[in-house]
């Protein structure tokens, strides 16, 4: 592999949608941020330089970071972040991988305007396992705030209630012609007839998961978080924010006078405020001879259906789908046993409302907290990753007592028990290098059902089984599929179900574990792994970069 150099230099810039302008960050002036390509087997390295008065945090979503823990970006979990003035080199190869990733920043709510694509193609002499597409495009879905979004979740945590929802959905930065004063901000793609697209589909919004359709157009699934899947056709894709969907689009074998309208919805399962609106692009032909006279008659506008709101069945149909592609070149490698089983419940509880505030939370006395295993996580004052190297024991910046079993078992997914309330800590899990974890991630109601997309640092998560109810740990393990399971480092829990993952520790480090929905990232839905050093000198984290920032 070579080396590629980028420099991201943080600015603010002004942009205008829906007829609201506002200086916001960018990276090199740009919304969404620039493209970050690389080979399987390149090294990156991004100079990352703060003009702004913020500090700043960039993650390289997806990427598994192996013994370069320190450039995977979380704040406070790998590295204290970058200053206003100062500069960090995030320097990292590119193992084993190939596909759509993205980067954002992973400090606060700024991925709200910080991020990008990140695309992995394969090595020079190797092929996609799949015909070569005509062309290669990135879909970036995000969300846009008529206000800067740093405040609307000052505002939340503050309240201690929910936040004000996003005022349109985007595609590559536009939120289209179904929104007020935005006719002129639409994506547009123009296809050739009887070719092959590659649409690198990215959910980079804050909060939402996302029901995604073409009119007219069946899409083929052929990869998802830089893995690759078992093809499948679907009309509608589901995907959830920190998750990445390669698919390929069949263009029709002729001209078609039509606007084929591209829309994303929500999918959502709570109550409560939130975004329902509808972002729309638009697909059309063009040929390179003039369409004759017959070709233009009769133009038509077509939308497609997309699933209800809440359509949680078509949801788990959907991602049930997915199947490692698990073939000679790319198997798909599950330990078929563990040598470590956790169970996590995932919920949405209270904690007490601070003396200093005053909560307008559910009862006025508290706010609103997310937990694993009843624990809303905080995030420290410096970085667990530096203590953890230091050496030294954990210096009260974090505990090891993360609990490996829910405080009371209860019927999760029945009805919420009397008591909502959640503790806080900054505590981890310790284990071994090379450890086989298992890991049943259960969805609760303590304040309702609500699904939510789990993202890992550090590895892939082998999805081995999901379902909906409570996870039964006598019948339930016999269906795992250890065979083909389907590779992620996002995963969607089922509101009101569960999913069971399998990884294999052997990446050294401190690895945050966290549901990709930033508002219940905020409210602590987050824990951490530390994997300890092998014996073996390439079983070992190296060295911190000198440039690592200082808190
Ligand atoms: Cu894409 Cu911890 O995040």
């Amino acid at each position: 592999g070579v080396t590629r150099h980028y420099q991201f230099d943080i600015r603010l810039q002004s942009i205008t949608r829906l007829c609201h302008t506002k200086n916001m960050l960018t990276v090199n002036g740009k919304f969404p941020g620039p493209r970050v390509i690389a080979r399987e087997g390149d090294r990156l390295v991004v100079k990352v330089v703060n003009h702004v008065p913020n500090n700043i945090t960039i993650h390289w979503h997806g990427v598994r970071q192996l013994r370069s823990g320190w450039s995977d970006g979380p704040s406070y979990i790998t590295q204290c972040p970058i200053q206003s003035g100062q500069s960090y080199v995030y320097n990292f190869s590119l193992v084993g991988q190939r596909g759509t990733l993205f980067w954002h920043a992973h400090h606060s709510w700024l991925r709200a305007t910080l991020y990008g694509p990140l695309i992995i193609l394969p090595r020079t002499n190797e092929s996609y396992p799949f015909a070569k597409p005509y062309k290669e495009i990135p879909i970036l879905f995000g969300e846009w705030w008529n206000v800067d979004p740093e405040a609307v979740i000052a505002q939340a945590l503050h309240t201690g209630g929910g936040p004000n929802a996003s005022d349109a959905y985007t595609i590559n930065g536009l939120p289209g012609p179904l929104y007020n004063c935005s006719s002129n901000d639409t994506f547009n793609l123009k296809v050739k007839p009887g070719k092959t697209y590659l649409l690198r589909l990215i959910n980079a919004a804050v909060n939402n998961e996302l029901f995604f359709s073409i009119a007219n157009h069946t899409m083929t699934v052929v990869e998802a978080d830089a893995a690759y899947v078992k093809p499948f056709n679907s009309k509608i894709i589901v995907i959830s924010p920190g998750q990445t969907t390669n698919v390929l689009l069949k263009t029709k074998p002729k001209f078609i006078n039509a606007t084929f309208f591209m829309l994303a919805r929500p999918f959502f399962t709570a109550k409560g405020t939130f975004n329902s609106s509808t972002l729309a692009g638009i697909l059309e032909y063009e040929i390179d001879t003039p369409p004759s006279e017959s070709d233009l008659k009769n133009h038509t506008l077509l939308k497609p259906t997309l699933p209800s709101i809440n359509d949680t069945s078509f949801v788990a149909s959907f991602s049930s789908k997915f199947r490692s592609l698990n073939s000679a070149k790319y198997p798909a490698n599950v330990p078929r046993k563990v040598d470590k089983s956790f169970f996590f419940t995932i919920g949405l509880g209270s904690i007490p409302c601070p003396r200093n505030q005053t909560c307008e939370g559910p009862n006025k006395r508290t706010k609103f907290a997310a937990s694993m295993n009843n624990i809303s996580f905080n995030l420290p004052s410096v970085a667990i990753l530096e203590q953890h190297f230091s050496g030294k024991d954990n210096g009260g910046v974090y505990t090891t007592d993360f609990p490996v079993v829910p405080p009371r078992p209860f019927n999760y997914t029945g009805t919420p028990p009397n008591n909502s309330m959640v503790k806080s800590g900054t505590k981890v899990v310790v284990i071994p290098y090379n450890t086989r974890v298992q890991v049943v991630l259960q969805d609760t109601s303590i304040l309702g059902a609500e699904s939510h997309p789990l993202h890992l640092h550090g590895f892939n998560m082998l999805v081995v089984g999901q379902g909906f109810g409570n996870f039964d740990p006598l019948e339930d393990p016999g269906k795992f599929n250890l065979v083909d399971p389907v590779e992620r480092n996002t995963i969607g829990v089922p509101s009101g179900g569960w999913v069971a993952i399998r990884f294999v520790a052997d990446n050294p480090g401190v690895w945050l574990m966290h549901c990709h929905i930033d508002l219940h990232l905020s409210w602590g839905l987050r824990m951490a792994w530390i994997v300890n050093n092998g014996k073996l000198s390439h079983q070992k984290l190296l060295p911190p970069p000198s440039d690592l920032p200082k808190c």
